[in-house]
């Protein structure tokens, strides 16, 4: 089974997940060997702090060995992508990659004889989804009911928190200008306006305005999304004990502003942190291992 797009996975999946990687973090003891003997492969065409950092180290946890292939030191530059893929799912048991387009993470999965796990691609990111929500139901206790507010770009993070949020039951409120909607709309209200977005919120949400591979848009994009700030006189207008997330890298000063990212709201790094429990968790899942 390969982990490409929540879209792909119904409630039940992603709550035991969510439930295994809480129990986890608690206590490691019980896993600490559950990876004896395998290997993740981890492909990179774009760079990476917490990702790569997260299943390296989460792998070491579990017992077990990662490792990482940079696609610009690797024949992958060479070979045909499906090639270079099914040899590298000979080696080991699971394999990590993050790509540009979503279609190369599909090949590498079909040309893989283990499973694939995206990474993050153009236009998802489900393993930062679901730590957040593991995050999320950490804090809160709960996810039903609650509701998200995402402020910025309708971008990879934003797709798989719709798909993520609204499968578990809780309100997604999405703030973008007009022209970057996200693709997954279902289940979310989206608007033009942050303070609308924000109200009543239980958690504001928001990424880079300018992600990885966008970068020739930058200049044009600036311009365009200012007004979606958080900053503390927009996280007024949420719930008063509302939550801050984001993914990170942060732009701080542009997406964020530093009073808010470093405020007591803000618990960007536990999401960041959380990142390899919530993985963890799934890598078990999939190789039915633990
Ligand atoms: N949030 C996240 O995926 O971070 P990196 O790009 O540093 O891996
Ligand atoms: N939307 C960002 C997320 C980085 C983790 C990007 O794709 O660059």
């Amino acid at each position: 089974m390969h982990f490409l797009t929540l879209k792909d996975f119904d409630k039940g999946f992603l709550e035991e997940t969510i439930d295994s990687a809480i129990a986890l973090k608690k206590d490691y003891s019980e896993y600490s060997s559950a990876m004896k003997n395998k290997t993740l492969a981890m492909i990179f065409m774009k760079t990476s702090t917490r990702t790569r950092t997260s299943f390296e180290a989460g792998m070491t946890k579990l017992g077990g060995h990662a490792i990482y292939l940079d696609c610009r030191t690797t024949n992958f530059t060479l070979g045909s992508l499906q090639d270079e893929a099914k040899c590298v799912s000979r080696y080991s048991d699971i394999i990590m990659a993050r790509v540009f387009g979503h279609e190369q993470v599909e090949e590498i999965a079909k040309a893989s004889s283990v499973p694939v796990i995206n990474g993050l691609s153009d236009s998802y990111h489900p393993c930062q989804a679901l730590a957040d929500l593991l995050t999320i139901k950490e804090k809160k206790d709960q996810l039903a009911g609650l509701k998200l507010a995402y402020v910025g770009d309708g971008n990879n993070v934003c797709n798989s928190l719709v798909l993520g949020c609204s499968k578990l039951g809780m309100e997604v409120a999405v703030a973008v200008p007009k022209g970057y909607e996200p693709m997954e709309k279902e289940g979310a209200a989206i608007t033009h306006s942050p303070a609308e977005a924000v109200k009543d919120a239980d958690v504001v949400y928001t990424d880079t305005w300018v992600s990885m591979g966008q970068e020739e848009e930058k200049q044009k994009r600036m311009k365009i999304f200012p007004p979606f700030q958080v900053n503390k006189e927009l996280m007024a207008k949420a719930k008063q004990d509302a939550l801050f997330m984001h993914c990170l890298p942060a732009h701080r000063g542009l997406e964020v502003s530093n009073e808010v990212i470093d405020s007591k709201q803000s618990i960007v790094f536990d999401q960041a942190e959380n990142r390899m429990h919530a993985q963890n968790a799934l890598m078990l899942k999939l190789l039915e291992v633990g």
